[in-house]
């Protein structure tokens, strides 16, 4: 809603006194874009913020402006005012499609009645948006242990949270699962507490298993113990995922190194997908491998490149990556003392530490994501 006003359009069913019209509009806060009848139907306006349809009870005109003001405008709310009394009709103009009834009354006030209903309807519209509006799925790929898949998913989720862009974090390296550790929290709740409580996972049962970090970054962590794992199954992923981006603006999933039934799933739900390499001739072999890989499923998510060790001296020059990789890193992530020193003390380092170079690249990762968009 601009200001105060909500921009609406108004069709008249024909049969309505003018004087009920003009009595129904009579709030300054009505701001009326257009009007149109029951027999040329809506004006065209997109800027508009809310129908309304002025009719006597138990009229089909009325109903059938309802309906087509539903299919004309989708996502705006149609308001219903009517002559006489509603009763009867409410469930038929609801039916319809409408979204409130509001009755014109004789005496003064029906404008301010109106513009209530109209102002309210849009912000339950606003407010469902928001509810409804879907957060990335980034899965962070690696064709290997140890390639820095843990540090970049926990530390990226760390970023995107200190910045107000709140991360849920996944760990469906299901057996052996680090992201609780090099977080530094404590498994009280994991996905096998989930898998076992049985039911659906919506969002308020799904808000009960996940562990707060101070960074805003919020995390479902793997089982505790290995042969916990298969108490997880693909379809419960697809529906876990499926929740938590409504929860949340980022979903971050971290993966074990193989191309598992669960991680396929994750990739199917992903809108991006950060790929980790590391600077050795095995590890941009397998990445390239994986990247075909991905090709070959028909992945549509955006790809992004992290060269983990990035300074690392073994006669690779950039240029060789570009070539065996066939595309250039989006980010250069170089060794640390310091990076090793935040794993065990369980703390992301882009947390703790400005000027660490490591700690940079991990930040302009995020920004990657913070720039974009969707
Ligand atoms: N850029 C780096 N600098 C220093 N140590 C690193 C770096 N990347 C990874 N490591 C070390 O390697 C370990 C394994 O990384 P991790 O993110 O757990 O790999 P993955 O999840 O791919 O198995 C980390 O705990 C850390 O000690
Ligand atoms: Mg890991």
């Amino acid at each position: 809603m601009s200001d105060q006003h909500v921009r609406t359009l108004v069709a008249v069913d024909g049969s309505v006194d003018g004087d009920l019209v003009e009595r129904v509009l009579d709030d300054p806060r009505v701001a009326v874009a257009a009007v149109g009848d029951a027999s040329m139907g809506w004006p065209g306006r997109e800027d508009a913020e809310a129908l309304l349809v002025v009719c006597r009870d138990g009229s089909e005109e009325g109903l059938e402006l309802v309906r087509r003001g539903r299919s004309d405008y989708p996502g705006r709310p149609v308001v219903v005012a009517c002559q006489g009394s509603p009763n009867g009709f409410l469930r038929k103009a609801f039916a319809a499609g409408a979204e409130d009834v509001v009755q014109i009354s004789t005496v003064e006030g029906t404008g301010a009645e109106t513009y209530l209903a109209l102002a309210k309807a849009v912000a339950r519209r606003e407010s469902d948006a928001v509810a409804t509006a879907e957060g990335r799925v980034v899965t962070v790929l690696g064709p290997k242990g140890g390639t820095g898949k843990t540090l970049v998913a926990t530390n990226l989720a760390a970023a995107l949270s200190v910045k107000h862009q709140r991360a849920i974090v996944v760990d469906l390296d299901l057996q052996f699962g680090d992201v609780g550790l090099v977080m530094g929290m404590h498994p009280e709740r994991t996905m096998h507490d989930l898998a076992i409580s049985g039911g659906h996972p919506d969002a308020s049962k799904l808000d009960g298993f996940l562990v707060e970090h101070a960074s805003g970054a919020a995390v479902l962590l793997a089982p505790t113990r290995p042969d916990h794992a298969t108490a997880v199954t693909p379809p419960l992923v697809r529906d876990v995922l499926r929740v938590l981006r409504t929860m949340a603006p980022f979903v971050v999933v971290d993966t074990p190194p193989a191309f598992s039934p669960e991680v396929i799933v994750a990739l199917d739900e992903s809108t991006d997908i950060c790929v980790v390499a590391m600077l050795d001739v095995a590890s941009l072999k397998n990445t390239k491998l994986a990247l075909e890989t991905l090709t070959l499923m028909g992945v549509k998510a955006d790809i992004r490149l992290v060269l983990n060790r990035s300074d690392t001296s073994v006669g690779i020059s950039h240029a060789d990556v570009v070539h065996i990789l066939g595309r250039a890193p989006d980010v250069l992530l170089p060794s640390s003392r310091d990076v090793v020193r935040s794993v065990n003390a369980g703390e992301p380092i882009v947390l703790t530490d400005k000027r660490n170079d490591s700690a940079k690249a991990l930040r302009a990762l995020a920004g990657l994501y913070l720039k974009e968009g969707r």
